[in-house]
């Protein structure tokens, strides 16, 4: 009888916590779901005080820029794509771009070698900041409760200290040997972190304080930005008050599009992340990939083949639409990508030699933050920032208190280099001044039957587009719950390097077949693919909140 009661005590456990893991924070009202639980707490904070989701998000934003320097950003820049109440879409470019300065030939020497590191570290990877103007574009169209008090929580937060987690100190003790090289001095994050430590960020406290007195022109025009210019120049960069002047954050439209029954609208150039999106999942929509087990052989074969076409697009098309032209519908239309798909067979892998970009009639490129809102009233907003690498250029403001991007690397600066995720490009993404830098963000949201579904994106460079489009069918085709969807293990191809990266987590076993098959399995790290922060709408209207658990991720919900 004991027996019996442990084995159905265990049975009832067993489902409890399996039901615990599939289902991630469940909340009636709204929620956010980004990298750090003080920033989602500041955000639904705004949320509960009235404000909508376009309010959460600067306060997020903000928030996140004290908590998570990693990423988190004033000194960087991202995209916000958004849909309303009404189920209008709409999305924001808040991308960096190169100083006037800047050439195309800038990290190439005499005899055309890439000058190591000089697109990555320092302050000639320094692309002029956007987060600052995108952040007031917002709230000059949305926001609802005045910018003085979106800011606010961020300064107390610098001021009353952020707490350093397991994953922060690993990662700011990792990096001390490059802010040293970066800044040829040290700085004040230089020193041995432990977790459980606080940090306050008095300079930048003050920096946010003289924004919230002075708003948009002080991080352009006023004391912020002096203090900006004269540290890069100090340190031999080329960016001028003038490059800061004349940023502007520009709406755009989103790249939309089906797949089966549901509309997705994601980001459009400067980010490639819309067009390979649409790309890869329109290779597979007359596939019916639900037929075939999840992250099964014929699962793996299909999406990698639809990447490794949509990636070869990618480097050969891609850049700033603002300077090349790029055909954008063509590229994302059915008839396009099923074309692209027809030399893939499941018997055999193609190369990436002998899939180059497709031809067009006519016609001649993890170290992010992704954060999702949704708010009571229905608006939903999906974010990807960067600095790019970790901490940026490393390159820290300290008067200012606040680390800069190295976005320049994401330009092709060389034609066939490859930039920190690997990714090669061409003429279209070359660096020009003025110029944004292709980018993969793939801030995005899904709606079916007219109705809100899901909000989601990620960092992690090239990686972002494949962990969107497997969490899109995690959820569409294999109807997993948010939470079980952004833990499961993922893969990635991007045409070149011509290799399948697995995380740890997958099954092995699987393995043999593909390369039987011809693919190529790298096996050289543990990579990470992506780090999703996603929101699901739940049948009966709750919010489910995704939190990737790769990370201190967290969703926060009322
Ligand atoms: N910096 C990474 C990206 O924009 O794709």
């Amino acid at each position: 009888m004991k027996k019996i009661t442990v084995l159905i005590l265990s049975i009832f456990l067993f489902v409890q916590c399996k039901d615990k893991v599939k289902k991630g924070v469940v909340a009636d009202n709204g929620m956010v779901v980004c990298a750090r639980k003080e920033a989602g707490k500041i955000g639904v904070d705004i949320m509960k005080k009235g404000g909508n989701a376009y309010d959460a998000m600067i306060a997020t934003h903000l928030a996140l820029a004290v908590a998570y320097p990693f990423a988190g950003n004033l000194g960087g820049g991202g995209f916000m794509v958004y849909r309303t109440k009404d189920g209008k879409v709409g999305s924001l470019d808040f991308r960096e771009k190169a100083p006037l300065a800047a050439h195309r030939n800038m990290y190439v020497d005499s005899l055309n070698n890439v000058i190591p590191d000089k697109s990555l570290l320092g302050a000639n990877a320094v692309g002029v900041p956007g987060s600052m103007a995108g952040l007031y574009k917002v709230h000059e169209k949305f926001g609802t409760i005045p910018f003085k008090e979106l800011i606010q929580p961020a300064i107390d937060l610098a001021k009353n200290g952020v707490v350093v987690t397991k994953k922060q100190a690993y990662s700011l003790n990792k990096y001390r040997v490059l802010f040293e090289k970066a800044n040829k001095r040290k700085i004040f994050l230089d020193k041995e972190w432990k977790e459980g430590d606080t940090i306050k960020y008095l300079k930048l406290a003050a920096t946010l304080e003289r924004i919230r007195d002075n708003g948009k022109t002080e991080f352009y025009k006023g004391k912020t930005a002096e203090m900006m210019i004269s540290y890069i120049q100090d340190l031999g960069g080329i960016m001028t008050t003038q490059d800061l002047e004349k940023y502007e954050a520009k709406w755009r439209k989103p790249i939309t599009f089906t797949y089966k029954d549901a509309k997705i609208t994601s980001m459009s150039l400067p980010s490639s992340g819309g067009i390979c999106i649409a790309q890869i999942l329109k290779g597979i929509e007359p596939y019916n990939i639900g037929q075939f087990a999840h992250n099964s052989q014929k699962y793996i074969q299909l999406i990698t083949e639809a990447e490794r076409r949509a990636f070869a697009d990618r480097a050969h098309y891609l850049g700033d639409s603002d300077f090349v032209k790029v055909p954008i519908e063509k590229l994302i239309s059915a008839d396009y990508v099923t074309n692209r798909m027809k030399s893939f067979s499941f018997e055999k892998a193609n190369t990436s030699k002998e899939i180059s970009h497709g031809k067009i009639a006519g016609y001649e490129s993890n170290e992010t933050t992704h954060y999702s809102i949704v708010d009571p009233f229905g608006n939903a907003v999906s974010v990807t920032t960067t600095l790019n690498g970790a901490y940026g250029s490393k390159v820290y403001v300290a008067e200012a208190g606040f680390f800069l991007n190295n976005e320049m690397d994401d330009f092709s600066i060389k034609p066939g280099f490859p930039n920190m995720f690997g990714l090669v490009g061409a003429e279209a993404n070359a660096v020009a001044p003025e110029k944004r830098m292709l980018s993969s963000m793939s801030p995005t949201i899904v709606a079916q039957d007219g109705k809100l579904k899901m909000v989601l994106g990620s960092p992690g460079g090239s990686t972002i587009i494949t962990s969107v489009t497997q969490n899109i069918l995690n959820v569409l085709e294999y109807d997993m719950a948010m939470q079980q969807s952004v833990s499961k293990p993922r893969f990635h191809h991007q045409w070149l390097p011509d290799n399948i990266k697995f995380e740890p987590k997958f099954d092995e076993r699987i393995f043999p077949n593909l390369e039987k098959l011809g693919y190529k399995i790298d096996k050289s790290d543990a990579p990470v693919v992506g780090k999703v922060d996603a929101i699901l709408i739940l049948p009966n209207g709750k919010l489910e909140g995704g939190a990737d658990p790769r990370g201190d991720d967290t969703a926060v919900g009322y």
